[in-house]
């Protein structure tokens, strides 16, 4: 018989070592070994069974002769068609995955428990069956019963009411074994050949870290499983043009549960975000290969599953503290929107030489920079003060346009000054104190009047740029050189 045996796996990056060592010698990560029996025998190629569970319910071989796709192809030829998208129907979604999931591809969504996964997705599930493609929804955790009880209490919040009940093309399947669940999927899914069908199957997977498969002797949950069980449903993807949809669970410091290799294997990896306690949450992808992951989506949790927040939404209003002191608001780019984010700062006691410099969603470094450019330039004795900083409902700002903003909350907050509601500030900061232009603020200055904002402090020889701006409405522009010229306009 085949002796078990044991070995260590790092959580962090996936790799296997034969004895336990305090810090992985592959990755570097300290105390990340985890024990994990492993079978010698269970050591199968995982591809294999895949391709044959899925020609058994599709009743051909899945062979190289009968699949063009497997052979060797010029590139020109291969590039010719465009990937056509599965369009979800939730636009927020669709815009994050690049205009739609891809068929034959897998993404991840990772995001904390109880952010909204499951709802988003089931939702995305209803969505596409209604648009005719067939969606199956495994759930690893819920019952079906739990699942349908979940999908009509979305369904009634739906403010379209062209269909009552639940749609024809969706299956709900409650299991943890891959196995059955591969022999469901081609049984659902296969029917229909996808490659020539203008619809396509997409299956949800909720959650990966639940899902095991018998013939590896590590329980569910371990790293062993996950690695293949998620290997396996990735191959399943390419090899039957299947959609498949991820989720993961979050750890502690907010990475993706399991080791990075996951973030490897899959086409896309979502990050599901938000505050628990508040309504708002964002989709942002870390990863994609079919599309930008400077785009995000826009949710609000409501009682009946999440709406998509209104199209370009502003995540000041949002936030709702505009007016006070030490927040700005700050038209940033996100991708292919303009967004307008309200940035907050607060400056406290702290100890010379030990002042604490704390930011969320905003880089560290930039912040170093602006204090010192506000000690230098402004004359702002700061040294002896804690700061914090923010960019509020949970978007990351990473362009310098933001700069002014910060700095302006930054001085605000030390002189508990604000600047009137209606004003907003978009701005690079130069280490020598200056103003410095922006690229597209004609966008920024549109979407700024769209949202009811009067007034925009814009770097000096911009006004001139966007002058002719129709659309600007009755937006009046406060061009600075400097920034103490900026900080005159705290009140
Ligand atoms: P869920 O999708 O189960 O989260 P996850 O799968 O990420 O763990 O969402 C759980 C939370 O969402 C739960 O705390 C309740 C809330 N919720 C609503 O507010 N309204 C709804 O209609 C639904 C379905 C959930
Ligand atoms: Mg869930």
């Amino acid at each position: 018989m085949a002796k078990v045996r044991q070995v260590y796996a790092c959580a962090a990056c996936g790799a296997v070592q034969s004895k336990w060592m305090g810090k992985c010698p592959d990755c570097g990560a300290w105390d990340s070994l985890a024990p994990e029996l492993i079978e010698p025998k269970a050591r199968t190629d995982p591809r294999r069974e895949t391709e044959s569970a899925w020609s058994r319910g599709r009743g051909e071989p899945d062979g190289t002769a009968s699949n063009p796709a497997r052979r060797a192809a010029d590139l020109d030829q291969a590039g010719s068609e465009q990937p056509k998208r599965i369009q979800s129907g939730i636009d927020e979604l669709d815009r994050v995955l690049g205009g739609g999931f891809v068929p034959g591809s897998a993404v991840l969504l990772g995001g904390d428990p109880g952010i909204g996964k499951s709802t988003l997705l089931l939702q995305a599930a209803v969505s596409l069956a209604r648009a005719g493609h067939r969606a199956l929804y495994v759930s690893s955790e819920e019952s079906a019963q739990q699942i349908s009880m979940r999908a009509r209490r979305v369904l009634d919040g739906a403010t379209d009411t062209e269909s009552g009940g639940l749609p024809q093309e969706l299956f709900m399947l409650s299991e943890t074994s891959l196995a059955r669940i591969l022999e469901q999927a081609s049984r659902v899914l296969g029917e229909r050949e996808p490659v020539q069908d203008q619809r396509s199957p997409v299956m949800v997977i909720d959650s990966v870290q639940m899902i095991y498969k018998a013939d590896l002797d590590a329980f569910p949950g371990s790293l062993t499983q996950l690695r293949r069980c998620c290997a396996e449903l990735v191959y399943f993807a390419k090899a039957t043009g299947v959609c498949v949809v991820l989720v993961g669970h979050v750890t502690k410091e907010g990475l993706l549960a399991g080791p990075r290799l996951l973030e490897h294997l899959v086409d896309a990896v979502l990050s599901f975000e938000g505050d628990r306690y508040h309504a708002h949450r964002i989709v942002r992808a870390v990863k994609n290969r079919f599309g930008s992951t400077l785009e995000l989506g826009l949710f609000e949790m409501t009682g009946h599953g999440l709406r998509q927040a209104p199209d370009g939404a502003s995540v000041a209003a949002l936030a709702g503290s505009a007016g006070r002191a030490g927040t700005i608001v700050c038209p940033v780019l996100t991708g292919s929107r303009c967004l307008l984010v309200e940035v907050q700062a607060l400056t406290a006691t702290g100890f010379l030489g030990a002042a604490k410099r704390k930011s969320s969603g905003l880089d560290a470094n930039r912040l170093a920079m602006l204090i010192a450019v506000l000690e230098q330039h402004a004359g702002l004795r700061l040294a002896d003060r804690d700061i914090f900083a923010s960019a509020t409902a949970g978007v990351r700002i990473i362009e310098p346009a933001a700069d002014l903003a910060v700095l302006l909350a930054i001085a605000g907050a030390h002189h508990r000054r604000t600047l009137p509601p209606t004003t907003a500030v978009v701005g690079e900061v130069g280490l020598a104190g200056e103003v410095r232009a922006v690229p597209q603020l004609e966008s920024r200055l549109i979407e700024a009047a769209r949202l009811g904002y009067t007034e925009l402090i814009v770097p000096k020889g911009a006004e001139r740029a966007v002058k002719s701006t129709p659309r600007r409405g009755s937006m009046e522009l406060f061009p600075v050189g400097e920034i103490g010229q900026a900080i005159e306009r705290l009140m």
